[in-house]
């Protein structure tokens, strides 16, 4: 009996002990970068001020969060490095603002977040690249040594993670650059540069999986989305793009390294104005035989979109490419359905696949895309699969 209540008291005691030195694990401390000097007057480096606050809030002992209130706080190029002690959250209700020369950024990335785990990003505020007075220094179309123009924001082995409700403005390159991440969900964020802002992308992402973008809106100079090597199980849906150039998967099959893309859902999308649609591309003379698969994209809007849907195998922005040899990337089990709309040009569906590794399991179903009220047009070359129900441009995959 009284080792009974001994018992008892010992696991009282316990419990007790728990609650209380737990109960700072779950407490929200705030780092409120004013309290380490930044002033939001759009002209006082604050990249001490932002450095010093995420430190304290990383080393937090709870859920340490890092806050920028209204104002406008200029900061150079800063790199935020887990691991953290806790859940971390970064809260923008201000705006950043990058420096206008490329120079002063030091960095690929203006924003960078590395090695965290539970990280959430969110607030009304704006990441401001402004970009305008580098764009016209891109001349990568002419010279393949041209400058590297820093990123808006960049997220580098981050797991479990999140981005919610932040505008991202005139980035000078990319705007949001995700590398070997894990678990992150991209939603009801706004990315926006001028459609004739040089590779400004809109979300870029590589050796990433589960990820899920959702309610966001993209108008950029390049992809709204592209979608690189090595990623799996991506689930797009409820994204407006335009002006851009599509949502595209690639380029691919350039570089030795490269790994499978797998697993991607894109639906409920529209895209308004935009070079491309739904784009699959790989280099003519691939280095690497990886395979793309399972993929859908379905209940697509289609606004004056000049290539609605475009598989090319035979990719090669700057002729001549290399070997010229055939794409060794194989693609297979896609299924389009339920894609209508206008196309800018005649033809809306271009499924241009390898001679030596044809597409296959490629399934049309529901499409109607129609070019200045008639009829658009179709191209299909080294692709097996089907076409069903209603098909406007009538299929050729038959
Ligand atoms: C994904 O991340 C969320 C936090 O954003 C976490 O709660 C969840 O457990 C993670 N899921 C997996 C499978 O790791
Ligand atoms: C995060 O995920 C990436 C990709 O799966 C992995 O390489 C990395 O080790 C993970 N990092 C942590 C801290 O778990
Ligand atoms: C996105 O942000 C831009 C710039 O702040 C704004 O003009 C635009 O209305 C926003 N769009 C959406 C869909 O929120
Ligand atoms: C892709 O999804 C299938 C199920 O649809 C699953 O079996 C497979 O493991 C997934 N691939 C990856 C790389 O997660
Ligand atoms: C395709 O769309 C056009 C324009 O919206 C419409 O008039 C036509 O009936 C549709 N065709 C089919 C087969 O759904
Ligand atoms: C669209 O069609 C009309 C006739 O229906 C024609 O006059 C006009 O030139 C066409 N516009 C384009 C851009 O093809």
């Amino acid at each position: 009996m009284a080792c009974l209540k001994f018992a008892f008291k010992a696991l009282c005691l316990s419990l007790l002990f728990v609650t209380v030195t737990s109960r700072p694990a779950t407490r929200l401390q705030v780092f409120n970068v004013q309290n380490y000097g930044a002033k939001g007057d759009g002209t006082t480096d604050n990249t001490n001020a932002f450095t010093n606050a995420w430190r304290d809030a990383c080393a937090s002992n709870g859920l340490g969060r890092m806050y920028i209130p209204k104002g406008k706080f200029y900061v150079g190029g800063v790199t935020f490095e887990g691991p953290c002690n806790g859940q971390t959250s970064f809260v923008i209700d201000g705006t950043l603002l990058a420096p206008t020369n490329n120079n002063d950024i030091k960095k690929e990335t203006w924003i960078n977040f590395r090695y965290i785990d539970y990280l959430t990003i969110s607030g009304g505020g704006t990441i401001d690249g402004q970009g305008k007075e580098s764009w016209p220094l891109n001349d990568c179309d002419k010279d393949s040594h041209c400058p590297n123009l820093a990123m808006n924001m960049g997220f580098d082995f981050v797991n479990k993670s999140s981005i919610e409700g932040i505008t991202s403005l005139n980035s000078k390159g990319g705007h949001l650059n995700f590398y070997y991440v894990d678990n992150f969900s991209i939603a009801g964020v706004n990315i926006t540069a001028p459609g004739d802002s040089p590779n400004t992308d809109g979300i870029k992402i590589a050796f990433s999986s589960n990820i899920k973008i959702s309610n966001t809106h993209i108008g950029t100079g390049d992809d709204c989305i592209a979608i690189l090597s090595g990623n799996t199980n991506f689930d797009i849906n409820k994204v407006t793009c335009g002006p851009g150039h599509g949502i595209s998967v690639g380029s691919l099959g350039r570089y030795k390294e490269e790994k499978n893309v797998e697993n991607l859902t894109v639906r409920d999308t529209v895209f308004t104005g935009t070079s491309d649609g739904i784009r699959i591309k790989t280099w003519e003379s691939s280095v690497i035989a990886i395979v793309i698969s399972n993929f859908v994209f379905e209940n697509i809007h289609m606004i004056d979109v000049e290539n609605p849907i475009i598989i090319d195998q035979k990719y090669c922005p700057h002729p001549p490419c290399q070997n010229m040899g055939e794409s060794h990337v194989q693609i297979e089990d896609v299924t389009l359905k339920n894609i209508w709309g206008t196309s800018m040009n005649k033809m809306a569906v271009q499924l241009q696949c390898s001679k030596s590794v044809p597409c296959k399991n490629i399934h049309l179903v529901d499409i109607n895309l129609t070019h200045n009220g008639t009829d658009a047009t179709a191209l299909c070359e080294n692709v097996e699969g089907s076409a069903s129900r209603n098909m406007v441009p009538s299929n050729c995959l038959n």
